[in-house]
């Protein structure tokens, strides 16, 4: 069975889900779409992609397909998500899936009810190490997590604000708590679990943006776990890094935008054997984080007809810690699930209040 693919959106991240469909022989990239005919047109060459689209309607229209992946500005999934879903595709869908939680909540029930798979890219969640990592720590082996940090601390200066649909509420639907901390927030959420509360700041310091440009928040796990977490533009010598204290082991992951098994380490505690910490070693197999792993995992969930893997699933709770550290520093109290679900103004949109400390 070969899958037929289309990607809608052909700029820079396309490029990324092009590849990992051209390495799979599973699927077939037939169409492309993009409202610039030469992005379109220089993006279908380089791939050899037959079919060629202006709006994703026309795709949905003239293509028969199994698969669509969004590329395009995140204002834009909502609609392409529920027209593909109407049309009886399935989707895979770039970061951040939707604006908001409510129109998240659309999207996932539209999949539901037309029994289509919604996969979202959080490809951090991704590679060998981290599902070592995360097995490790969902079976006991370092004991108790009780502390953990997580930074994004990234360097986006004035030029790249220059694309239309960056540096405001109504195209980018947040700042970088949104568009760029949200990848390391998840890959500790998906290690961590569950989030129970969020007491947060949002910090406008030095880009001209209608959003935040650094964001620091207090995040306290269902399973316990105290984490701070760090979001910048800013910061000239960049890093993601998150860490994991627990009663055995520190755990470690520094790396910039995507990890393999050099970028971990995990430091045992004073006292732990040598043959337990040896029991922690990484395999031998090493594949990196990355987008060609995650969209193998949702073409070998589609082709054998299975539900989608939790490396996928679970988009709500990267958008609800997102969305707690908005509601939290614009209330300037902490955030609970049961005070964010019942909070219709951060439900339907991030549009937030942020402390402008930019000199005048
Ligand atoms: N997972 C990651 O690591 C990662 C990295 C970069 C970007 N992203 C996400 O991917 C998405 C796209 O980001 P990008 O950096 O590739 O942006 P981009 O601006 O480079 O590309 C978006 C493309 O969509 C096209 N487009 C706009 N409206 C369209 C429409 N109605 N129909 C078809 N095409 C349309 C634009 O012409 C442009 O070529 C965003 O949601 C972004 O957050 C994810």
């Amino acid at each position: 069975m070969t899958l037929r693919a289309a990607i809608v959106g052909t700029g820079a991240v396309a490029h990324l889900h092009a590849q990992a469909l051209v390495a799979d022989p599973r699927v077939d990239l037939v169409a492309v779409s993009n409202r610039s005919a030469e992005r379109r047109e220089a993006f279908a060459d380089r791939y050899g992609v037959p079919g060629r689209h202006a709006t994703h309607t026309e795709l949905l229209a003239a293509e028969q397909l199994d698969v669509v992946i969004l590329c395009t500005p995140p204002d834009l999934h909502r609609e392409q998500t529920l027209d593909a879903f109407a049309a009886g595709v399935h989707v895979i869908c770039e970061k951040p899936p939707a604006l908001s939680l409510a129109e998240l909540d659309d999207m996932q029930h539209a999949a539901d009810t037309a029994g289509l798979a919604f996969a979202i890219v959080f490809q951090q969640r991704t590679g060998t190490a981290a599902a070592h990592v995360k097995g490790l720590l969902d079976d006991g082996a370092l004991g108790r997590p009780l502390l953990a940090q997580c930074q994004t601390l990234w360097l986006r200066q004035d030029d790249y604000y220059d694309v239309d649909w960056r540096g405001t509420w109504d195209g980018e639907g947040g700042g970088t708590t949104l568009g760029h901390g949200i990848h390391q927030m998840d890959l500790l959420a998906h290690l961590m679990g569950d989030w129970a509360e969020v007491d947060a700041r949002l910090w406008r310091l030095a880009r001209d943006i209608e959003m935040e440009d650094v964001s620091t928040a207090t995040i306290r796990f269902a399973n316990g776990v105290v984490a701070t977490a760090v979001s910048s533009v800013l910061s000239p010598r960049e890093t993601s890094y998150v860490r994991i204290d627990t009663e055995l082991a520190t755990v470690e992951v520094e790396h910039l935008y995507g990890h393999s098994g050099d970028s971990w380490r995990i430091t045992p505690a004073r006292g732990v054997s040598d043959e337990l910490a040896a029991s922690w070693a990484f395999p031998e197999v090493d594949e990196p984080s990355g987008h060609e792993p995650l969209v193998r995992a949702v073409i070998d969930a589609l082709v054998a007809g299975e539900p989608l893997p939790d490396l996928v699933t679970f988009a709500r709770r990267p958008l609800e810690l997102v969305t707690a550290i908005y509601a939290s520093a614009t209330h300037g109290r902490p955030v609970t699930h049961a005070s964010l679900d019942a909070d219709d103004r951060f439900r339907t949109a991030l549009r937030a209040e942020v402390t402008d400390l930019r000199p005048r």
